[in-house]
């Protein structure tokens, strides 16, 4: 390959030939994936993207973008030798407009930065998740993230005002106006949003943010059995109008956590299924989830922890946020990251570990997520990480439920070949003639969400 043409377009900082300095860029943030590339192309704006992707056009060169390389799908990883875009020296904050509450970032910049920018001028932005220090506004947008608070705030696509982007054919397309209404035609944003980079390199974004809460409470309650939790679910979210978070973890993944991390549990005695209920509002924020049905939960049990301030919050949110890291420390798992309908979560949690048993009975299984979005991460340790089949067992029971293979985390390469689970063949074929509109040479991203054997 001709390197030396896109030395010239991005300089010698924005290439990486060196193949020892290729390990960060090729192998995914789980170690499932691990790929290969000729050059580590990094871009200082969008011009030099768009030369970059009129060159790859030109030569029929695929290219993997990347941002910060947490995904959990194998979605940025370069399998057959692509060459990998990453927006990471794309990291600047344009723009945050007080009036409007709106704030335009360029993509490589990282969601804990664009949080720190909005909080400056008393705003918030609506998506968080724990990979927040890596994660990038681009790769949040390509995977339409979801994270704790979608339940309050929608996920990475409602708060997407406008993008710029470059098409497969090097072309920019998109604006940053932020209107808060245009129906001129298709709507871009919406569409480039959860494409896992398979449409287009989004380089620019303008993002709603939201009011910012005065007060925010985090309460940890044990419950003795998963029925009961969710249970106390449903009343949270009827009658908890401040809650910005219900998530859901079970008694193994908490012992892990400890013992994985040093913590002492939230209380002697354990329970069965933990919810960490997250509220944020104007003040009297405590009366007010008080005076709610809740309190009949908060007044009669002995399995209730508060965080009322950010040290004591950030204590229960360890509970819940270390669980990806424990499990990572303890081999490579199978992650599947499914959306359960309403009314059918209780059943899954009961059978879903006879399934994963009956593909190897040393099998352990692993069990946390969004309970408030009905999203569970299911995370399998024991079998080898190229045995597939208890993957096939789960998604196949959760297709059957009438549930999602893919909550919050995309397709990816991981999910590729399940695709038919929830898409039919002319919604497939309609994807393939979407992909060849934005991008007729098939460089971008090739194989992340759909299987190029199918179709
Ligand atoms: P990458 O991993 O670099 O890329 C992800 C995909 O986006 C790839 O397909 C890539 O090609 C594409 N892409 C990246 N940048 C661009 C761009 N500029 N233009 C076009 N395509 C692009 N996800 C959730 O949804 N909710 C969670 O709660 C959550 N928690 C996590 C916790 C941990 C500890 C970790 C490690 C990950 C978690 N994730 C979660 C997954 C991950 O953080 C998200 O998928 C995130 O959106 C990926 O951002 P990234 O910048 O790292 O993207
Ligand atoms: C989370 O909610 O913590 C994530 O989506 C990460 C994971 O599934 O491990
Ligand atoms: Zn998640």
């Amino acid at each position: 390959m001709e390197l030396q043409s896109l030395s010239n377009i991005l300089g010698p900082e924005g290439i990486i030939t060196d193949k020892a300095l290729h390990a960060s860029y090729t192998v995914d943030w789980t170690r499932r994936y691990t790929g290969f590339t000729s050059a580590i192309l990094l871009p200082e704006n969008t011009e030099e993207v768009s030369q970059v992707l009129k060159w790859c056009f030109a030569h029929s060169a695929a290219l993997v973008p990347q941002g910060g390389n947490t995904g959990m799908v194998g979605g940025a990883t370069p399998m057959s030798g692509e060459l990998v875009l990453s927006l990471k020296r794309m990291n600047a904050i344009e723009e945050v407009d007080d009036a409007s509450g709106q704030l335009v970032a360029q993509s490589g910049t990282t969601l804990a930065d664009v949080q720190r920018a909005a909080a400056v001028l008393g705003w918030k932005y609506g998506i968080d998740l724990s990979a927040r220090d890596s994660a990038s506004i681009g790769g949040t947008i390509a995977t339409n993230a979801g994270g704790s608070q979608v339940l309050r705030y929608g996920n990475t696509r409602h708060q997407l005002l406008g993008v710029e982007a470059v098409t497969g054919t090097g072309d920019i397309i998109g604006d940053l106006r932020g209107l808060t209404k245009d129906n001129t035609g298709y709507h871009l944003p919406g569409l480039l949003c959860g494409s896992e980079g398979t449409l287009a390199i989004i380089t620019k974004a303008r993002l709603q943010l939201v009011k910012a809460p005065e007060e925010e409470l985090s309460i940890l309650l044990g419950f003795q059995s998963t029925d009961e939790a969710l249970a106390v679910v449903a009343t949270v979210k009827k009658y908890i109008d401040d809650i910005q978070a219900c998530e859901i973890f079970f008694q193994n993944g908490l012992s892990l956590v400890c013992d994985q991390f040093g913590l002492n549990p939230p209380w002697e005695k354990p329970a069965n299924t933990y919810l960490l209920i997250d509220a944020g509002g104007q003040s009297g924020l405590i009366e007010r989830v008080h005076e709610s049905p809740l309190s009949e939960f908060l007044n009669a049990s002995k399995h209730v922890a508060l965080g009322t301030d950010t040290s004591s919050r950030k204590k229960l949110w360890q509970y819940r946020d270390l669980h990806t890291d424990a499990i990572s420390a303890n081999g490579i798992p199978h992650k599947l990251d499914v959306t359960i309908p309403h009314g059918k979560l209780a059943n899954f949690c009961n059978e879903i570990q006879r399934i994963v048993n009956s593909y190897g009975a040393d099998n352990e299984l692993f069990l946390f997520g969004h309970a408030g979005d009905g999203n569970i991460h299911v995370n399998i340790l024991g079998p080898a990480p190229e045995d597939l089949q208890v993957d096939e067992a789960v998604l196949d029971f959760v297709a059957s439920l009438g549930g999602s293979i893919s909550a919050e985390h995309g397709v990816g390469r991981a999910k590729a070949r399940h695709l038919y689970l929830n898409r039919t063949p002319e919604e497939i074929t309609i994807f393939h003639k979407i992909k060849n509109a934005f991008d007729p040479a098939g460089i971008l991203n090739p194989g992340a969400i759909i299987d190029p054997k199918v179709g």
